[in-house]
């Protein structure tokens, strides 16, 4: 019987122990035993223990979702918890958090209840529900914030839908207070999108289509900065997408209020001229904005104003994709391929390696309240092991994910999740398949 697991010579990447070196990390019993320079040199040869050896392999600790979207219940055609899941650890993920909008809304203690149990029984990685600010997001009457809270929720969003009336939000934010969940907004003020199809600007101009323009997201972050400072509330903003939203961040960090904010893999990565070719894959809310919001975003998260990325894995199917642009859903989906994206930015000299591995672990584990996942002696043995020279191509069809939708298909990406391990479980780990080896260079 494997009574441990030896990483053997991997270089361990532990921002917030500062740690990068190459070490062995030895599992056992779900924690994390021994970390140092040969450190597991006479276990090795033990048949009590599984060496894992991969040259040039790094090993961070389990990456941490803000942001998914796992549609059960009620669109489980699209996803649900255990494909979910599935493609969670695949993309390196150990702890999710998932987004209330879904068909009845989680808005209440049975619908939270639900999903922890589900999550609890597959027994692969942490499922975190995030409850609804208010009953069916309809923007009106509170939710009950003691129950979710009691039931397992680590923070309350109408993700999908921005809460817009000043004085709901208020009381949200002093109730959320009280329970201590941070309130996470969807900033869009729907009075300024009304039949938006994407970033109001030269493409939009250009295609002829309705825009959602920025200023739609600076009000409502605006506002919610003033608000959350007024009633000393924890704010944070999902898939923050302007400048301005930036600026305003900014100074409210400045000035020392508890403002944080997340930033998605697509909205660094692409632009509105991505919806040249009238792309629904490449629709989601917020939009894809302009050259200078992607450097903005960018600057902000290397500079930490955008303390955390999260996925808005948001899966649809074709019934809600392969249709004209305005009758499409938003949404790409984003758990395999966060990661292995955004190494480019690493390689491109955007962000460094340990701004990366801080904000999908340490950084949205402040967030929520979760436990910071780390690289030392007595850890919980949340890992996830990366192959940095692995090329491959995306191709949606192989991916864990129910949907297809997203706009990388055919990319050429560098760096590849080999296992990902939770409390010292394998939950993930590479298929040896002929065509998916990395291609040679
Ligand atoms: O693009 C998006 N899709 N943005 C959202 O806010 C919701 C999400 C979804 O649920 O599909």
């Amino acid at each position: 019987m494997t009574e441990a697991i030896v990483f053997r010579r991997v270089r361990a990447l532990d921002p917030a122990g500062a740690l990068d070196a190459e070490v062995d990390v030895v599992v056992e019993r779900g924690r994390i035993t021994r970390v140092g320079r040969d450190a597991a040199a006479e276990l090795v040869a033990s048949d009590r223990v599984r060496v894992v050896e991969r040259a040039g392999a790094w090993l961070m600790p389990g990456l941490i979702d803000l942001h998914a979207h796992l549609r059960e219940p009620g669109a489980e055609g699209k996803e649900d918890v255990a494909s979910g899941l599935r493609a969670a650890a695949a993309g390196g993920f150990v702890d999710v958090c998932c987004m209330p909008n879904t068909r009845p809304v989680n808005d209440s203690r049975v619908v939270t209840e639900m999903l922890v149990a589900k999550a609890r029984a597959l027994g692969t990685v942490r499922l975190h529900p995030i409850g609804a600010i208010t009953v069916g997001q309809k923007g009106e009457h509170l939710a009950e914030m003691a129950d979710l809270k009691d039931a397992g929720a680590v923070a309350v969003s109408d993700d999908g839908r921005c809460v817009t009336n000043s004085q709901v939000m208020r009381r949200a934010l002093e109730y959320a207070a009280t329970f201590d969940l941070p309130v996470i907004q969807h900033a869009e003020d729907h009075a300024l999108t009304e039949g938006a199809q994407m970033h109001e600007g030269a493409v939009s101009t250009k295609l002829g289509l309705r825009g959602w323009p920025r200023v739609a997201e600076d009000v409502i972050v605006a506002r919610d900065v003033l608000l959350a400072e007024y009633v000393g509330a924890r704010y944070h903003v999902a898939h923050v997408s302007t400048q301005g939203a930036v600026r305003i961040l900014r100074d409210a960090k400045a000035r020392g209020i508890g403002a944080t904010a997340e930033v998605t893999p697509h909205h660094l990565l692409l632009t509105h001229e991505a919806l040249l070719g009238y792309d629904t894959a490449c629709k989601v809310n917020p939009p894809l904005r302009e050259a200078e919001d992607v450097e903005a975003l960018r600057r902000a998260l290397a500079d930490g104003t955008i303390d955390c990325i999260a996925t808005d894995h948001a899966p649809h199917g074709v019934l809600d994709k392969h249709v004209e642009l305005a009758e499409a859903a938003p949404g790409v989906i984003g758990l395999e391929l966060c990661l292995p994206l955004l190494l480019g930015l690493v390689r491109q000299g955007v962000l460094s390696l340990s701004r990366l591995i801080d904000a999908l672990t340490r950084a949205p584990a402040r967030v929520v309240g979760l436990e910071v996942p780390r690289i030392r002696d007595g850890a919980r043995a949340d890992l996830v092991l990366v192959d940095p020279l692995a090329r491959w191509t995306i191709d949606p069809a192989r991916l864990r994910t129910k949907s297809r939708n997203t706009p990388f298909a055919g990319h050429a990406v560098q760096g590849r999740v080999v296992m990902t391990m939770c409390e010292g479980r394998v939950v993930h780990e590479e298929r040896h398949e002929p065509h998916d080896e990395p291609e040679a260079e």
